[in-house]
C-alpha cells in the first residue's frame, strides 16, 4: 500500500476536519435539536486508509467516526477511495474501533470518486429528500489534476443538489498555480499545456466559483505549509455552506469575506508555483 501523500503537517488538517466537523454537527442538529433524528451523512472522496504513518496520527475517516460516537449522533458515512489497499485497511481500524460496517451506516466504495456520487445519491434518497439532507462532504486529494482524484466538478454538482451538505476542501494552492507557470507558450510546453487544461480549478477563486454557494457561506482556513514557516508546498482548507457562520479563531478558520479571509485568498493569490 502506498502511503497517502502526507507529510507533518497532515496532523494539523486533521485537527481542523474534526473541529469543522464539530460545527457542522451542531448546525446540523436545526433549531432546539428538531434534525437530530436525520442522519448525518459523512462522504469522503480520497479517504485514505484511516491513518497518516508520517504524521502519527489518525486519517480523516476515524476522526469522523470519532465525532460522531463521542457526539452520539446518527451517522451514515460514505468513504471512497480509488485504491483498494487502502480501503482494505480502513475496514480493519473501523473494525477494531466497534463502528459497524454495514449499508445503513459505513459504506466503503473503491472507486474513482467522480464516480462515487451517483451512488452517494441513491444512497440517500432511499430515505429522504436530497435537499433536506445535512452532513458534509470533504473532499481532500494531495493535488489539483484529474490524476490526484481532484473531483471538484463531481462535487459541485452533488453540492448544488444538497444545500444543506457542507462542503470542506483541502486545496493545495502552491500544485494549483502550477498552471499559472505554463503562460510560456514555446511548443516544447504544449505537453504540460494540454495537461493542465484539463484541471478542473487553475487557481483557488476558480475553486470557490465552482461550488456555487453564496459568497457569505464561505470559511477559509489560515493555510498550512509543507515546510517550515512558509516555504513548501501552501495548503488551504475551506468550509462551503448556505448559510452564513462565524468562524472560529480556535480554529483559524475565518469567513471568506471578512478582512482576514480576504488577506488569505490574496496570499494564495501571490503564491508562487514551487
Ligand atoms: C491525501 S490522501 C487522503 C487522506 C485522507 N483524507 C486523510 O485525511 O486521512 C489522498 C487519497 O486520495 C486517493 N485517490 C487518489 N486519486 C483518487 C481517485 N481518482 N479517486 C479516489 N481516490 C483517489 C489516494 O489513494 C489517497 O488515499
Amino acid at each position: 500500500m502506498e502511503l497517502q501523500g502526507q507529510s507533518r503537517i497532515s496532523r494539523f488538517k486533521e485537527e481542523a476536519y474534526r473541529g469543522i466537523l464539530e460545527m457542522s454537527l451542531r448546525l446540523s442538529l436545526g433549531p432546539r435539536g428538531s434534525f437530530a433524528k436525520f442522519p448525518y451523512w459523512g462522504i469522503e472522496t480520497n479517504c485514505g486508509s484511516g491513518e497518516n504513518e508520517k504524521s502519527k496520527c489518525d486519517g480523516s475517516p476515524i476522526e469522523f467516526l470519532k465525532v460522531m460516537t463521542l457526539n452520539n449522533r446518527h451517522y451514515h458515512a460514505i468513504f471512497c477511495d480509488k485504491d483498494g489497499a487502502k480501503l482494505r485497511a480502513l475496514y480493519q481500524r473501523i473494525i477494531s474501533m466497534g463502528c459497524p460496517v454495514d449499508p445503513d451506516t459505513i459504506t466503503l466504495l473503491e472507486m474513482d470518486n467522480s464516480h462515487m456520487f451517483s451512488r452517494v445519491r441513491s444512497k440517500i434518497e432511499s430515505t429522504e429528500t436530497l435537499r433536506h439532507a445535512v452532513g458534509s462532504v470533504f473532499c481532500d486529494s494531495n493535488g489539483p489534476s484529474p490524476k490526484t482524484g481532484f473531483a471538484l466538478e463531481a462535487v459541485a454538482e452533488f453540492s448544488s443538489r444538497c444545500p444543506k451538505i457542507d462542503v470542506i476542501i483541502n486545496v493545495n494552492v502552491t500544485g494549483i498555480h502550477r498552471a499559472l507557470g505554463v503562460k510560456d507558450e514555446r511548443p516544447r510546453y504544449q505537453k504540460f499545456r494540454d495537461k493542465i487544461s484539463k484541471w478542473p480549478a487553475k487557481s483557488l477563486d476558480e475553486v470557490i466559483s465552482c461550488i456555487r454557494r453564496p459568497k457569505e457561506g464561505w470559511l477559509i482556513r489560515e493555510p498550512l505549509f509543507t515546510r517550515g514557516g512558509t516555504s513548501g508546498y501552501m495548503y488551504v482548507l475551506l468550509v462551503a455552506r448556505s448559510i452564513a457562520t462565524k468562524g472560529s479563531s480556535i480554529l483559524k478558520l475565518h469567513p471568506l469575506m471578512s478582512a482576514k479571509g480576504l488577506e488569505i485568498l490574496e496570499e494564495a493569490r501571490r503564491r508562487k508555483p514551487e
